[in-house]
C-alpha cells in the first residue's frame, strides 16, 4: 500500500528522471507461490535530469534476494529499500548495469496488478503502474527501453510461454521444466510490459502488410474455447487493414498474439506484440454472445490493436497525458466501427454512453478535465472523460479543420513523434502546422471540465424570410474550477423547412455555410440566415458535432418535423428522444404531485409510422429504446425521486405500447429469423428492432407480450433472441419470469460469461425486492466477488444499472454497496474503487436519499486503511 496517498501528483511538477533505462534483460522463473524475477537494466545518466542525483527506483510488495552494479555485490549501505522503491544512492556517473532479483507471489496477487493467476495461467497487467510490482524500475512512461525476456516454467503447467516481440529461442530444460526468449526491439515504456504462461488453447491465422511483411496472428483461449475466438480473429484481421488504409498505420513485428484471461480489471491491454484481453471481449458464439457482444468485440480488438500506433509507437510522456492515447485510439475504433458497420447508429450509440457515462462524470464530484492536473491515484482516471471525450476532442478538432487538413496533421503526428513520449501540446502542435491556425482556445478542451450548455433563441421575420439564431454558451462549475471560459463550438446545422433541406444555408451577408458549419467560440454569438421559407425548423448539432448541452426550445410540432423529416438521422433520433423526454418529465411532475401522467398520441403515432415504413432496422431500435431513467434524472439536475422517474419511464412505455399494439406485433411477426444466425450488422438490427418491439409490446400489453417473450424464449438459437426474451420477462413478476430464469441458469451452469448476463438482468429488476435477490445470488456457486466480471455483472449492474433500487429511500442499497466496497478493498481496490463511482450522481437526489447515501459514504471515508483507490474516491465524492 502506498503511504503518500495523500499527496497528489501535479502535471506542473513534471521532470525527467535523472537516468535513463535503456536495456532490460528478465529472466522469469516462473512459480505459482515464489516467482523469481532477475532483471538487467542497462543505465545511464539523463543528460536532462539532475547530475550526481541518487537513483529511485519504484517498487510495490518485492522481496528483494539480491543486487549487484556491474556484476559486483551492492553494498548494503549503499541502497535503501522501502514500502515504496529502491534507492541506489550515489550511481556512477556512466552508463551502468544494475542486476537485482525479486522474488514475487503471483498466487497471492488478488489486484490483477504485476503478475497474477488467472484459472492457473500466469498473466501480467502493468498499466498503469503494475511494472513495479515485477521488479524495481523507473516505472514511468516518458523511461523507454529494448526489452528482451526469457520465461521459464513448468512444462505441464505452463506449456505456452509468450512475451512482448518477436520470439527467439525455446527449449526444454530439466525437472519438466522448459523455458522461452522474446525479443521486443522496439523501445517501450514498462507499461506495456507483458508475459503470459499456461495451458492455452489457440487459433492462428496470418496477416500480410501492405508493404509485405507475413505477420502471424494467434489468439490464445482457455483449451476448448479455441471455436468462440473465431470472430476475434476476423475483427483483428479486419483492424489491420483498415489501419493502413485509414491511417497509413501498418504493423511493426513479425508476430501478433491476443491472450484471453477470465480475471482482468479492465477491458484489454494492449502491451506490445501481446495484447491481454478480458476474455468477454474476445469469446463468442451465436449461442452465448449476444450481437452487442460481437460489436463490443470488434470495437475492443480494434482499439487495441490501433494503440500499436497510438500508445506504443507514440505514447505518453506522463500519464496526465493518457487521452494522448485513449482519446485518440477510441475515436479511432469509433471510425473503424462505423466504416464496418452504419454510422449513424454508431454515432447514436456512442452519444448514448457519451451522455450515461460522461456527461454523468462530468456533472458530479468526480468531474475532471479530459487532462487532468493532479491525481492521487491514477488508476482511477481511466475515465469515461479521458475515453470518450477526449475521444469526442478529437472529433470536433476533425470537424474544425476539415478531413484533409486533419488528415495532414495525423501523418504529421505519426511520423514526427514516432519513437517519442509525448504530450497533448506535441500532438496539438502538429493540427496547428498542418492547418495553420492558432489552437489555443480550442486547447481549453483538454483543460477545462464540465459539460458546456448552448442556449439557443430563434426569431423568424417572415417579411424578410430571415431566421435568426442566438447562441449562448456557459460551462457549469466543477471541482476545483468555478470560472470558466468560453470553448470553441463546433455547431453542424441545417434547416428543415416544408419543402425540404434548404441547401445551402447563406447568411444574410451574403457567405455561404461551409458544410453547414457555425463556429461558436465566444460566450454569444448570432447567426442570420437568408431566404428561409416559413415554417422551417432549424435542426441543429447534427450528427452531435459538439459534447455539450443543446438548450433549444422545440414545440411537439417541431420535434415531429425534424423526427419525420431531417436529413441527418442522429437528429432524427434526438428529436424522437427529446418528444419522449419532455413527456416523462412532464410524467415526473404529476406524479410527485399525486395525479396521473398525461401522454401525447401524436408521439405514439409518429413511432407507429416510423415501424410502418422501417428501412433502416437498427436505427429504428434506437428510436423505440426511450431515454432510461438515468437519462431522465439527468435531465432532471436535481431533487431526483428515483421512484418517479421509474414510474414515470413506465407510464410511457405501457402508454405507447397499447397506443400502437397492433403495429408492434406486425413489426414483430414481419422481422421473424430466416435462416440461421449471423452476426453482420444488418441481420443484427433486424434482431434489435424485433425485441424492441415486442419489449414496448408486452409494456403496453402483458397478455399480448408475455407469450410470445416465452415463445422466443423457448425456440431462441441465438444468445440475442434469448436473453431478449428473458429481459423482457424479467421485468414481468410471476412465473413466467421464474420459470425463464431459472432454465437459463441451469442451461448455462457451466458458462461463467453467460451467467454474468443472468447475474445482471436480475440485478436490473427494478423491484424492492431485488436486493434481497442480489444478496442471495451472491451465495451461487457461480459467484465469486474476486472476480471482476462476476462483481460488475451482479453488483455493478445493481448500482449502475438499477437506479430505482440502488438509490432505494431506505438507503439500504447504499449500505450493501458500501459493505462490499469494504470488503473488496483490502483485495482488489481498482474494482472497490471503480464499484464505489456509483455514488456519483448522489447529490442530485432528493434530501432522504441524499442523506442516507451520504451516511453511506462517510461511514467509508472513516475505515482506517483505505485504499489510494478507495480513499480518493470517496474524498472526492464526499467534497
Ligand atoms: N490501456 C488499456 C486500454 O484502454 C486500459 C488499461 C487500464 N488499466 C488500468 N489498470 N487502469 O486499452
Ligand atoms: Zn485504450
Amino acid at each position: 500500500m502506498r503511504t503518500d496517498a495523500a499527496t497528489p501528483v501535479r502535471l506542473e511538477d513534471y521532470r525527467p528522471t535523472d537516468y535513463l533505462i535503456d536495456t532490460v534483460s528478465l529472466d522469469v522463473r516462473l512459480h505459482a507461490t515464489a516467482t523469481v524475477v532477475r532483471a538487467e537494466l542497462g543505465i545511464r545518466p539523463n543528460p536532462a535530469g539532475v547530475a550526481g542525483a541518487a537513483l529511485r527506483l519504484d517498487g510495490d510488495e518485492l522481496e528483494l534476494l539480491s543486487i549487484t552494479l556491474d556484476g559486483l555485490p551492492l553494498a548494503p549501505t549503499a541502497y535503501e529499500i522501502s514500502a515504496t522503491g529502491l534507492t541506489v544512492l550515489s550511481p556512477p556517473q556512466r552508463p551502468f548495469r544494475l542486476t537485482m532479483e525479486t522474488r514475487i507471489n503471483p498466487t497471492a496477487n488478488t489486484k490483477l496488478m504485476g503478475l497474477y493467476r488467472s484459472s492457473g495461467v500466469y498473466c501480467t497487467q502493468c498499466e498503469a503502474e503494475g511494472f513495479r510490482r515485477i521488479t524495481y524500475f523507473l516505472d514511468r512512461p516518458d523511461v523507454m527501453a529494448v526489452y528482451t525476456t526469457r520465461i521459464e516454467a513448468d512444462a505441464a503447467e505452463a506449456p505456452v510461454l509468450l512475451g512482448n516481440g518477436d520470439p527467439v529461442e525455446s527449449g526444454t530444460l530439466p525437472n519438466g521444466r522448459h523455458f522461452a526468449v522474446w525479443r521486443d526491439p522496439h523501445p517501450k515504456p514498462c507499461y506495456l510490459f507483458a508475459l503470459v504462461g499456461g495451458k492455452l488453447g489457440r487459433i492462428g491465422g496470418e496477416f500480410t502488410t501492405m508493404s509485405g511483411r507475413k505477420v502471424e496472428l494467434g489468439i490464445y483461449v482457455e483449451p476448448g474455447k479455441e471455436a468462440r475466438a473465431g470472430y476475434a480473429l476476423d475483427a483483428l484481421i479486419r483492424s489491420m487493414r483498415w489501419d493502413e488504409t485509414a491511417f497509413g498505420c501498418e504493423y511493426d513485428l513479425d508476430v501478433f498474439n491476443i491472450v484471453a484471461v477470465s480475471d482482468f480489471n479492465m477491458g484489454a491491454m494492449e502491451n506490445k506484440g501481446l495484447n491481454i484481453f478480458n476474455d468477454k471481449y474476445v469469446l463468442a458464439s451465436p449461442e452465448t454472445a449476444t450481437d452487442a457482444d460481437y460489436a463490443a468485440i470488434e470495437a475492443i480488438i480494434a482499439h487495441e490493436y490501433f494503440h500499436n500506433w497510438t500508445g506504443n509507437r507514440i505514447t505518453c510522456r506522463d500519464w496526465f497525458q493518457l487521452c494522448l492515447k485513449e482519446g485518440l485510439t477510441v475515436f479511432r475504433d469509433q471510425e473503424f466501427s462505423s466504416d464496418e458497420r452504419s454510422r449513424p447508429v454508431k454515432r447514436i450509440a456512442d452519444v448514448r454512453t457519451l451522455r450515461a457515462q460522461q456527461f454523468a462524470e462530468d456533472s458530479g464530484p468526480l468531474a475532471h478535465p479530459v487532462r487532468p492536473s493532479a491525481y492521487r491515484e491514477i488508476n482511477n482516471f481511466y475515465t469515461a472523460t479521458v475515453y470518450e471525450k477526449g475521444a469526442e476532442v478529437i472529433r470536433m478538432l476533425k470537424a474544425l479543420l476539415g478531413a484533409t487538413t486533419f488528415k495532414a496533421g495525423m501523418d504529421l503526428y505519426l511520423q514526427r513523434c514516432d519513437g517519442a513520449a509525448a504530450t497533448i501540446e506535441d500532438f496539438l502542435a502538429c493540427f496547428a502546422q498542418a492547418s495553420g491556425r492558432d489552437l489555443s482556445q480550442f486547447s481549453l478542451w483538454y483543460r477545462q471540465a464540465g459539460t458546456p450548455s448552448v442556449a439557443v433563441r430563434t426569431a423568424y421575420d417572415a417579411a424578410a424570410r430571415t431566421l435568426r439564431l442566438d447562441f449562448a454558451q456557459s460551462t457549469p462549475p466543477t471541482p476545483g474550477q468555478n470560472d470558466k471560459e468560453p470553448v470553441v463550438i463546433p455547431i453542424r446545422l441545417g434547416v428543415v423547412s416544408p419543402q425540404g433541406e434548404v441547401s445551402p444555408l447563406r447568411t444574410v451577408t451574403g457567405e455561404t455555410l461551409d458544410d453547414g458549419l457555425f463556429v461558436l467560440e465566444r460566450t454569444a454569438d448570432s447567426l442570420t440566415l437568408a431566404d428561409i421559407p416559413p415554417h422551417s425548423v432549424p435542426s441543429l448539432l447534427r450528427g452531435f458535432s459538439a459534447p455539450v448541452r443543446l438548450e433549444q426550445e422545440l414545440q411537439p410540432e417541431d420535434l415531429l418535423t425534424l423526427f419525420s423529416r431531417d436529413a441527418d438521422p442522429f437528429n432524427r433520433w434526438q428529436a424522437a428522444q427529446r418528444y419522449a423526454m419532455r413527456l416523462m418529465v412532464r410524467a415526473v411532475e404529476a406524479l410527485r404531485s399525486q395525479s396521473a401522467p398525461v401522454f401525447d398520441v401524436a408521439f405514439a403515432q409518429a413511432l407507429g409510422e416510423l415501424l410502418l415504413g422501417v428501412d433502416d432496422h437498427a436505427f429504428a431500435a434506437q428510436v423505440m429504446a426511450l431515454p432510461s431513467e438515468a437519462d431522465v434524472a439527468r435531465e432532471l439536475g436535481r431533487d431526483i425521486d428515483p421512484d418517479a422517474v421509474l414510474h414515470a419511464r413506465k407510464a410511457l412505455r405501457a402508454f405507447v405500447g397499447s397506443q400502437i399494439g397492433d403495429t408492434l406485433a406486425a413489426t414483430y411477426e414481419r422481422l421473424a429469423n430466416k435462416g440461421p444466425y449471423s452476426p453482420d450488422a444488418a441481420s443484427a438490427g433486424r434482431r434489435a428492432l424485433r425485441n424492441a418491439t415486442l419489449d414496448l409490446l408486452a409494456a403496453g400489453d402483458p397478455a399480448r407480450g408475455i407469450p410470445l417473450a416465452q415463445a422466443q424464449f423457448a425456440a431462441a438459437d441465438n444468445m440475442t433472441d434469448q436473453i431478449g426474451a428473458l429481459a423482457i420477462l424479467a421485468q414481468h413478476p410471476g412465473d413466467a419470469r421464474e420459470d425463464a430464469l431459472e432454465a437459463f441458469g441451469a442451461r448455462f451452469a457451466g458458462d461463467p460469461l453467460v451467467l454474468d448476463k443472468w447475474f445482471g438482468l436480475q440485478a436490473a429488476i427494478p423491484e424492492a425486492a431485488t436486493l434481497d435477490r442480489v444478496r442471495r445470488l451472491m451465495s451461487h456457486p457461480a459467484f465469486s466477488l474476486a472476480n471482476p466480471n462476476r462483481a460488475r455483472a451482479l453488483v455493478g449492474a445493481f448500482a449502475m444499472a438499477n437506479m430505482s433500487q440502488f438509490h432505494r429511500a431506505d438507503g439500504a442499497g447504499y449500505a450493501f454497496l458500501a459493505d462490499i466496497v469494504l470488503q473488496l478493498d483490502g483485495a482488489n481496490p481498482q474494482l472497490a474503487a471503480r464499484l464505489l463511482g456509483a455514488f456519483r450522481t448522489w447529490r442530485s437526489l432528493e434530501h432522504t436519499r441524499r442523506a442516507k447515501a451520504e451516511t453511506e459514504l462517510r461511514r467509508i471515508a472513516a475505515r482506517p486503511d483505505l485504499s489510494p483507490d478507495v480513499s480518493d474516491i470517496v474524498t472526492r465524492s464526499l467534497a
